[in-house]
């Protein structure tokens, strides 16, 4: 019988985290458990005194399902198999990470993150013999087999309000507006952006395009009367000579960054229109969540609660079709879930006459 379980949240932060740590708070109270949040993921289990605290029901008092971040904090970096440390040297601390396991008295460990996330959790948690349930949050919604990752939908709204808030000032001086949006090597975010805020052209990571494409659809935009447009392109898009534009990080990883301002000057030096950029970044992550986040956190904080206390661990709870269900780690993170060229929002982004790329020419994975 479960008695005592544990949360960490891993991984970029988005808006809902908070929200599903009370689903589970306030469900794990209904079965009569203790929860202890572990602070900035895995890095509370390395540092010493182990960082970890109980969380009691009347911590979420009604405020933090509303507000945006994670009160346990979250780390994106340091694989505990391959720690960095401040010399330089690369250390396996995984043993020291499941004595500050131990040290908890967990029986069960829910990980709020994303892919990155569980496929290091998971690997941990075999080695420590520790039940482990994920609970996916991504504002980029790339985790094979849900829906919507916690964080995707606000990320949208707060996009879409950009347009909204954009296409004035562009209609104002009849300029070319490229919205630069996150999503890492996924175009989610940007192709129910462009399609919800009414943008012409739409260029993400798994759809090549043709800049005189580009050129001709802004062109077509003028000769019909209307003397403004707007662009939604995701970050990981690459120049249209498939040169990736980011920065690698201190740790190896990639940092995207600067398609929007490189499109904006072939805009400029090309077609001869006005065009400004807007690179909305981290802006996607810390919004207060929309109801629809708050929903889907919630239903997956309560069935990752539910996976435990009927056995049913190694599995990430996934929201699919308006309903949770659950899938075995290892299927999740050997996976990916890009835009398809067939998907819906592709679709209905065709169908209104936005410019998403060479689609005839199938879907590349990034
Ligand atoms: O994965 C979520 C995400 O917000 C991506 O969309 C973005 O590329 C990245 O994280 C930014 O990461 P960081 O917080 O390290 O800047």
């Amino acid at each position: 019988m479960v008695k005592r379980i544990g949360v960490l949240t891993s991984g970029g932060d988005c808006a809902g985290l908070n929200a599903a740590i009370r689903a589970i708070v306030l469900h794990a109270d209904s079965h009569g458990w203790e929860v202890i949040g572990i602070e900035d993921g895995t890095q509370g289990l390395l540092d010493r005194p182990v960082r970890a605290r109980r969380l009691l029901p009347d911590e979420f008092d009604g405020i933090l399902l509303r507000r945006a971040g994670t009160i346990l904090g979250t780390v994106s970096h340091g694989d505990p198999f391959a720690y960095p440390m401040p010399d330089g040297s690369i250390v396996d601390q995984s043993g020291r990470m499941i004595d500050g396991m131990r040290e908890l008295a967990i029986e069960a460990l829910i990980c709020i993150g994303g892919d990155g996330s569980f496929r290091i959790l998971d690997r941990l948690c075999r080695q420590a013999g520790m039940p482990l349930v994920g609970v996916p949050k991504t504002i980029d919604n790339d985790v094979y087999g849900t829906d919507a990752a916690i964080g995707f939908n606000t990320a949208v709204e707060v996009a879409v309000e950009a347009l909204d808030r954009l296409q004035p000032t562009a209609q104002s001086h009849d300029r070319v507006m490229v919205l630069e949006v996150m999503g890492r090597d996924a175009g989610h975010i940007a192709i129910h952006a462009a399609v919800a805020g009414g943008a012409d052209i739409c260029l993400i990571p798994e759809i090549p395009y043709d800049f005189g494409k580009v050129a001709e659809k802004l062109l077509a935009v003028k000769a019909s009367g209307r003397s403004f447009a707007l662009v939604v392109v995701a970050e990981a898009v690459k120049t249209d000579e498939g040169k990736p534009i980011a920065h690698r990080k201190p740790d190896g990883g990639i940092r995207y960054g600067g398609i929007g301002q490189w499109l904006a000057e072939r805009i400029e030096a090309e077609v001869g229109i006005d065009c400004r950029v807007t690179v909305l970044g981290h802006v996607q992550r810390g919004a207060e969540p929309i109801a629809v986040d708050r929903v889907v956190a919630s239903a997956l904080g309560v069935h990752a609660v539910d996976l435990i206390a009927s056995g049913r661990t190694g599995t990430v709870a996934v929201w699919s079709r308006r309903s949770v269900g659950e899938l075995p780690i290892p299927e999740v993170v050997g996976r990916t879930r890009p835009v398809e060229v067939d998907d819906i929002l592709v679709r209905t982004a065709l169908g209104l006459g936005i410019y998403v790329g060479e689609t005839g020419g199938g879907c590349t994975s990034p």
